[in-house]
């Protein structure tokens, strides 16, 4: 059995901690806490340890704590940091190299510049077989995860008949259960969005790729549109499809119309933190031009990640073959399933 330690207990981290307790292979150390609130006691009452740093120890002392980080990471065999964006790079440096442990960062981090922490970004789709001699690896953001999903197959099929890729990421303005973050009345232009070069570092340059983004005010996921431009002969819509009918976290949905609905209806199905941890393509709004195929999706922004994560976990813990551990993570998440249920919810049966 392997132990893993998660530094950071937010969105992110609580779906996190919940994957590593629903899997028998792993133990969860505990958690890493940084501010001393009333999140405390609850997360207690789920059984959890909670960890400080050292230097924090102090401020916690009216809690029940274990003990500090610094101690705890010695006793693990890998450590899931789901810190707020740019505070893993903090972490791997006073902390993480120190300790000279095996790290999984999320998408708020960059592998570009000063406070590059790895030299890769995971999508499990694209590089699952080049972490497993890795120490240190971002999972690729939510946005970021979903348009590689989505690009990889048509770069496959398609290679050299695609002139390039036009992207509007849509964006969310806050998580589901971020009770912090005021949803603005407002659309927000955003400035060199990220998420292309962190896309094109694992797709490549071979053909071109342009984002754009903007951010909306709703918490119901993320919505792509995504313009496929071919050089001569375009394949048909129903081809497009069927591309994608059978691939990994990809779901096809005929009747939907909005993001709500979905969300709702994995509620209703009492899916996991109403998570349905894949994209789902707007079958209805797949058009064909001249040139061009357009494809409209949505992006389950903070469920497509956690699957990720226990992808890339089982790579560089176990080392274990990508078929395998799709297998494993199938186990887990019950991806297939909640795919033909929310088909099948959202089929056109006229
Ligand atoms: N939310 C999404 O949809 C989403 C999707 C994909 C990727 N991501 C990425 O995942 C990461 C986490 O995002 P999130 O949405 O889960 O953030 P979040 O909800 O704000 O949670 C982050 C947690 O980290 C804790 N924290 C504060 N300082 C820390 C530190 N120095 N080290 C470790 N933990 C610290 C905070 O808890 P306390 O201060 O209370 O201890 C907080 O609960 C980011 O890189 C983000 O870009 C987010």
């Amino acid at each position: 059995m392997k132990k893993v330690f998660i530094n950071g207990y937010g969105s992110i981290g609580k779906r996190i901690a919940k994957f590593i307790l629903d899997d028998p292979e792993l133990q969860l150390i505990g958690i890493g806490k940084h501010t001393p609130d009333n999140t405390i006691n609850k997360i207690l009452s789920k059984g959890l340890k909670i960890y400080v740093l050292q230097k924090k120890l102090d401020k916690f002392k009216d809690y029940k704590i274990s003990g500090s980080i610094e101690n705890a990471i010695e006793e693990c065999d890998l450590v899931i940091d789901a810190s707020p964006s740019g505070c893993g790079f903090y972490n791997k440096k006073n902390i993480y190299d120190k300790k000279n442990v095996m790290v999984i960062y999320q998408g708020g981090e960059t592998i570009f510049g000063n406070n590059a922490i790895s030299d890769l970004i995971f999508n499990s789709t694209v590089n699952y077989d080049q972490v497993k001699d890795k120490k240190h690896v971002i999972q690729g953001s939510c946005n970021v995860t979903g348009m590689g999903r989505i690009l990889n197959p048509l770069i496959i099929k398609y290679g050299k008949d695609l002139l390039r890729f036009d992207l509007t990421l849509i964006r969310r303005w806050a998580d589901l259960e971020d009770d912090k973050t005021i949803v603005k009345d407002s659309i927000e232009l955003v400035n060199n969005p990220h998420h292309a070069n962190d896309v094109i570092s694992y797709l490549g340059k071979k053909i071109p790729i342009f984002v754009r983004a903007i951010k909306v005010p709703t918490r119901q996921m993320h919505v792509h549109f995504l313009d496929v431009r071919f050089h001569h002969k375009v394949p048909d819509i129903s081809e497009i499809l069927s591309l994608f009918k059978n691939k990994y976290g990809i779901a096809i949905l005929e009747t939907a119309k909005n993001t709500k609905e979905i969300r709702d209806f994995a509620q209703s199905t009492k899916f996991n933190f109403k998570d349905t941890n894949m994209i789902h393509i707007y079958s209805m709004f797949v058009e064909k031009t001249e040139d061009t195929i357009k494809i409209c999706y949505s992006d389950d922004q903070t469920g497509i990640v956690i699957p990720e994560n226990h992808l890339l976990l089982q790579a560089m813990l176990f080392k274990r073959n990508y078929d395998d551990a799709i297998q494993h993570t199938e186990k887990i998440f019950h991806m297939e399933q909640k795919k033909k249920l929310l088909e099948m919810h959202f089929a056109n049966y006229t």
